[in-house]
């Protein structure tokens, strides 16, 4: 795990979006996320795009999951926000936008479909993923296998609760959702894990030096050969190693920079 601790959100933003804009420039195919923490990334990369320092032509992005039961239109889905905060002002393509079709009438075949469209598009290369305050990643709550592939998950009362905030009344939060499993995102070529605020700061604990745990969804990221977290220094304050994590990004061999 190659762990960077930020002042700021902002500088987190900063980060993500200059390792984003490397896939960018290859072409790639760009898992994206939802949820508020990677808005700021977006919003720095729609800023080098409109500034025509940064093309998204060449590439295909996934997204992590989807509520079932809100149409397509409702400004919560994530079909919604992924294109109103992100595609939608870049120059991807709106075909080579994917997200779990969770209003399908066969939602087992949506799943696969939707493995089968990751696997046609030669896999992800990198994956950007947040973090849920019960070390959730995606829609993979605790109890997750580590195998699990693209599937319908029951949310936790507390992601219920948390993701209240996006609507008029908590009963209108769906409680199923499309969620890629932890095996789909763990085959992905690199991860880029993103947390910030005092919130997250038990979680990316748990996750980065608690023991890899099934409880702990987002330890997944112990168990694969490239992974990067940026926290700030907020969410970075249940780190017991965090000086050892500074030190190795101050000491960069300079091939790595
Ligand atoms: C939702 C999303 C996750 C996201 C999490 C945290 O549950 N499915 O992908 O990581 O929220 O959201 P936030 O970044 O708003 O804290």
């Amino acid at each position: 795990m190659d762990i960077l601790v930020r002042t700021d959100a902002s500088a987190v933003a900063t980060t993500a979006a200059d390792i984003l804009a490397r896939y960018a420039r290859a072409h790639a195919t760009i898992g994206v996320a939802t949820g508020s923490t990677p808005l700021a990334t977006y919003r720095e990369l729609i800023r080098r795009h409109q500034a025509g320092e940064l093309s998204f032509a060449g590439c295909r992005m996934f997204a992590l999951d989807e509520y079932v039961g809100l149409d397509y239109s409702h400004p919560e889905s994530y079909h919604a926000v992924i294109h109103r905060e992100l595609t939608d002002q870049l120059d991807i393509d709106p075909a080579n936008v994917h997200v779990p079709d969770a209003a399908a009438d066969n939602l087992q075949q949506a799943c696969r479909d939707y493995e089968a469209a990751i696997e046609d598009a030669g896999g992800i290369d990198i994956q950007l993923l947040g973090i849920g305050g019960n070390g959730h990643i995606g829609f993979n709550e605790p109890g997750s296998s580590f195998d699990s592939l693209t599937r319908l998950k029951t949310l936790h009362p507390a992601t219920v609760r948390d993701n209240a905030r996006f609507f008029d009344s908590p009963d209108d939060v769906p409680v199923h959702v499309l969620t890629q499993g932890l095996g789909t995102i763990r085959r992905a070529g690199h991860l880029l894990l993103l947390a910030t605020g005092q919130a997250k700061a038990d979680a990316i604990a748990a996750a980065l030096e608690g023991p890899l745990s099934a409880s702990v969804p987002a330890s997944l990221v112990q168990l694969h050969r490239r992974a990067t977290i940026v926290v700030d220094e907020a969410a970075a304050s249940g780190l017991k190693n965090v000086e050892y994590y500074r030190f190795v990004d101050e000491n960069r061999p300079e091939w790595q920079q």
